[in-house]
């Protein structure tokens, strides 16, 4: 059986889901949100370390101001209403992506959110927002280069977001979508990918457990036979 430490997840189709049933995608996110509070408690109960959520990317400030704006609402009211549950449950937060660029108030919340929760050791969370897998990569190289450090994995994999946090074995994407839209280029690698139709407020403990199963019995060459 393969161990399982890390699991990363595009959660994709809250537009669609939101259209068909309340005719806004708006009410689609906030669907979603409880899918990711589910999908949390069973991360835990499932025993792996690291649970990676793609929240918004780099990409996605092409979309209508009124979606961002709610966006960024609800993840703002969610650090209110979470961060000390994390907190009692050894949750830690992990942000992932370019912070600097957002406003200064939600900047300082997410600091203190990761600042708060910086000791646990349950689970970690990582966050990805406005996150750009080319960016991370690039920012990465000139970081390297600045500092007259070889360009090599090990080098190139410390001045990552995710320096020190082990790559995702499993990945699921959820919408009915197979791409990877920016998301973990390099982490990928070697991941077990998951395609799930389902849009993502659909998405339930026991599709999670689904896909956890069948990854448990994959067998993964990483090149070798
Ligand atoms: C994913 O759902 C969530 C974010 C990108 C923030 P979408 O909003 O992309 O949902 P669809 O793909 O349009 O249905
Ligand atoms: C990826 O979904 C980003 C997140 C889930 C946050 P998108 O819906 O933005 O991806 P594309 O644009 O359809 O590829
Ligand atoms: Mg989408």
């Amino acid at each position: 059986m393969n161990p399982l430490k890390h699991v990363a997840i595009i959660m994709d189709g809250n537009g669609r889901w939101g259209i068909k049933y309340k005719k806004s995608r708006n009410q689609g996110h906030k669907a979603g949100l409880k899918t990711v509070e589910k999908i949390i408690k069973a991360t835990i109960e499932n025993k792996i370390n690291y649970l990676t959520l793609f929240a918004f990317s780099t990409e996605n400030w092409k979309r209508p101001k009124n979606e961002i704006r709610f966006l960024f609402n609800l993840l703002d009211n969610f650090l209110d209403k979470k961060i000390k549950e994390f907190n009692r449950n050894n949750i830690k937060l992990k942000i992932i992506g370019n912070i600097n660029t957002l406003n200064t108030t939600l900047k300082k919340k997410l600091n203190k959110s990761e600042q708060i929760t910086k000791k646990n050791s349950k689970l970690q969370i990582n966050l990805a927002l406005n996150y750009g897998s080319k960016f991370e990569l690039i920012d990465s190289f000139k970081k390297l280069i600045k500092k007259n450090k070889k360009i090599n994995i090990t080098n190139i994999e410390n001045y990552l977001y995710t320096a020190k946090i082990p790559d995702p074995d499993i990945l699921i994407r959820t919408g009915n979508t197979k791409r990877l839209s920016n998301f973990m280029l390099w982490q990928l690698a070697y991941t077990e990918i998951y395609f799930e139709k389902k849009l993502w407020p659909d998405f339930n403990e026991k599709d999670f457990v689904k896909i956890i199963n069948k990854f448990k019995k994959t067998k993964r060459n990483f090149g070798n036979i």
